[in-house]
């Protein structure tokens, strides 16, 4: 249709007005046009920067190349010197004016360091009923309104550390207590399958069903052998940016030893993120078997997103023994090219890999087994 049939058709009127003025009104509208695209250019690139960005300062890793546009590590003997903490002062997190403002508001006495009880009473056991004593000491207190409109999922990867679960919960409960945190579920995701452990994979089902069953707005992913020493180290999201909180920076393996951080990049251990920033990252990765890589894999998820993590003042942990693990000696390899598989290989495949078996509810926490349904289960 010319421009002359277009205007008959749609706007007869105007053909009624000069050709000087027809020209004019045309060409005020498409300037009219041309800026109200401007405009919606302008605020989507706007609201894609800022999504990140509110308040916190981001210097974006100088180690990263881009492949088919995506950033990969330049060399992967580098990576524990890449940077993925927020840089200067962003990267530490000083909750102390949320702490004052529960502890005014709610009565809270959080005095930091915290004496942590590695033997657990017989009578502790987490499949068992005589736990709900436990859970009447330690779950029904008065709660503080300032947490009311937050869920907190804490998820605990899980297989045959029964002695080091049973320690993490013995601790953990009466620390929610303190922080009087009581809108939580501790959910434990069992690899029922044998063979080769694969925590990524049982953190991104157990995510993926608990956001059908419970619907969190934090999640706390766990290691299970990991326990918090110092009760300011808040289990909430609340006044956290999107920026995920490392929360474990500092642990120690004796009970009298002295604190390590064993690697800036590091980010595994316990990691508190809202749900739509791990949407946003795919989740962990599939492909990392045994001992080792998940976590450094889900660094490069950081970076090649560009979300810096943030570390509280106060993350102190104690890491419990357990007998060695098999250590995966394919994962530099892996993370070699990690962020070019990011959107294909994690939250969006994990049904095609794995299935949840069964669900108990016990009065400490949800029971969620799991197995492996795709030909590398056989692996070990
Ligand atoms: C592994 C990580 C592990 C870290 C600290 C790294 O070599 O790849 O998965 O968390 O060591 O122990």
């Amino acid at each position: 249709m010319t421009i002359q049939r277009y205007l008959t058709y749609y706007c007869p009127r105007i053909l009624t007005i000069s050709k000087k003025y027809r020209f004019l009104s045309i060409f005020i509208l498409s300037i009219f046009i041309f800026l109200f695209i401007i405009y919606n250019i302008h605020i989507s690139i706007h609201q894609n920067t800022q999504q990140f960005d509110d308040s916190i300062s981001y210097k974006k890793s100088l180690n990263l190349l881009h492949k088919q546009k995506v950033l990969v590590p330049v060399s992967i003997n580098r990576l524990y010197d890449y940077q993925v903490v927020c840089t200067g002062n962003n990267g530490i997190l000083n909750r102390t004016n949320l702490i004052h403002q529960i502890s005014t508001i709610c009565k809270i006495n959080l005095n930091g360091s915290l004496k942590i009880n590695l033997n657990p009473t017989n009578d502790f056991q987490i499949r068992s009923s005589l736990t709900l004593k436990y859970v009447k000491l330690w779950k029904t207190f008065n709660t503080c309104s300032i947490f009311e409109n937050e869920t907190i999922a804490i998820i605990i990867s899980y297989r045959d550390r029964e002695k080091n679960l049973q320690t993490l919960l013995y601790n953990l409960l009466p620390f929610l207590q303190r922080q009087k945190i009581f809108n939580y579920k501790i959910f434990i995701i069992e690899q029922q399958t044998s063979g080769a452990f694969n925590k990524g994979r049982l953190y991104n089902i157990g995510f993926y069903h608990i956001m059908k069953i419970y619907k969190p707005t934090c999640v706390i992913f766990h290691d299970v052998d990991l326990i918090p020493e110092n009760d300011q180290n808040l289990y909430s999201c609340l006044k956290l940016t999107n920026h995920p909180l490392h929360m474990s920076a500092n642990v120690r393996f004796k009970i009298n030893g002295s604190y390590t951080t064993i690697y800036s990049f590091l980010v595994g251990g316990v990691l508190t993120i809202r749900p739509e920033t791990f949407i946003l990252l795919n989740g962990y990765s599939n492909r990392y078997f045994n001992w080792g890589g998940e976590d450094d894999d889900m660094g490069l998820r950081f970076l090649s997103k560009d979300i810096c993590v943030q570390r509280p003042t106060t993350g102190y942990y104690y890491a419990g023994s357990h007998s060695t693990q098999i250590r995966n000696e394919n994962r530099f390899k892996l993370l070699f090219d990690a962020t070019l598989r990011q959107d294909i290989d994690g939250l969006n495949n994990i049904d095609q890999l794995a299935r949840v078996t069964n669900t108990y509810e016990y009065p400490l926490v949800t029971w969620i087994t799991v197995k492996w349904i795709d030909k590398y289960s056989s692996i070990s």
